[in-house]
């Protein structure tokens, strides 16, 4: 058996002490975090996140806090050796996870839930879409995201634009609390054009099939915004007309302008778009989205 290299912690102190370790030599400190079953998406976050910082940790924790519905946070893919090793290739230092009552002691209520006046606030950005179709979600992923920055401050921090929303939200609550430097990495596709996610590995065939109609349908609108068309309704229609061609179930497929977050699409001419869609392929649920205005930045 081979012995991995990156330092692996079971508990939230134990990364602490190796963070504040990093930070006491003056070295810098890139965070990535994740809930495991990591892919070539969250290799490309550490891959920039190691070449940018002098280390780079990881932290693995399946983040009950953001889920509303039990059966996905159950169903939640989980292979901590897998991860490892990925972690590894793509030049991580150090990985860690720990429990929630680890991350929030003494703060959790009898039924092992966090006490709601330690929940933050997710601000402006979590209006809208993926806010309203996951009620919490977003106050879920501030908690922890802004408990990870307090207790490990790093100097940046790493996020795909695969959950665009969920990029916004951190940067604003990075901004807000003096957290660290929040680095948002393009969307990584398959070849056949779907982003990586772990919840592609709970898709049937037949699922993933359908799932491609969602990088379809920003790749069609995005033609369409080449073409000079700028109203969020005729993007947005386009967008609905490709993903009824699959066995879908569509919560959304909407237009935002990118710098001026909005609780529903702009009217009249955009300058900035971004496209953005969730959907259900069977019991998966799936999300994407696409800069329409500026190109797509390119993969490594
Ligand atoms: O994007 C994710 O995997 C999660 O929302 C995050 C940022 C790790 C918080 O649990």
């Amino acid at each position: 058996m081979r012995l991995l290299s990156i330092e692996c912690f079971d508990t939230p102190d134990e990364a602490v002490r190796w963070c504040r370790d990093v930070r006491s030599q003056g070295l810098s400190l890139g965070f990535v975090p994740t809930m495991g079953a990591l892919h070539e998406g969250h290799q490309t976050l550490v891959r920039q996140a190691a070449a940018q910082n002098d280390r780079v940790c990881v932290s693995i924790f399946v983040n009950p806090l953001q889920f509303g519905e039990s059966r996905d946070l159950e169903t939640y893919p989980r292979d901590f050796d897998g991860d490892a090793k990925l972690l590894e290739a793509a030049g991580c230092h150090m990985a860690f996870t720990g429990t929630l009552a680890e991350f929030f002691p003494g703060r959790l209520q009898a039924d092992g839930g966090l006490q709601p006046e330690f929940m933050l606030d997710p601000g402006p950005f979590a209006e809208s879409l993926e806010g309203e179709y996951r009620p919490g979600h977003f106050e879920g992923v501030a908690t922890i995201v802004g408990r990870f920055f307090e207790i490990l401050k790093p100097t940046r921090a790493y996020f795909g634009q695969k959950d665009y929303q969920q990029a916004l939200v951190v940067d604003d609550l990075a901004r807000r609390t003096g957290g660290p430097e929040v680095v948002v990495c393009p969307t990584h596709r398959e070849p056949t054009g779907i982003a990586f996610s772990s919840r592609n590995t709970r898709l049937s065939e037949s699922g993933y099939a359908a799932g491609l109609f969602l990088s379809r349908a920003l790749f069609a609108a995005r033609g369409l915004w080449l073409q000079g068309e700028r109203d969020a309704q005729a993007l947005s229609s386009v967008m609905r007309g490709v993903l009824a061609q699959g066995d879908l179930t569509v919560e959304y497929a909407s237009v935002r302008d990118p710098r001026k977050w909005s609780g529903s699409e702009p009217k009249g001419a955009m300058e900035r778009a971004v496209a953005l869609i969730a959907a259900r392929s069977g019991e998966v649920r799936l999300i994407d989205n696409m800069l329409l205005s500026d190109p797509e930045p390119c993969q490594d």
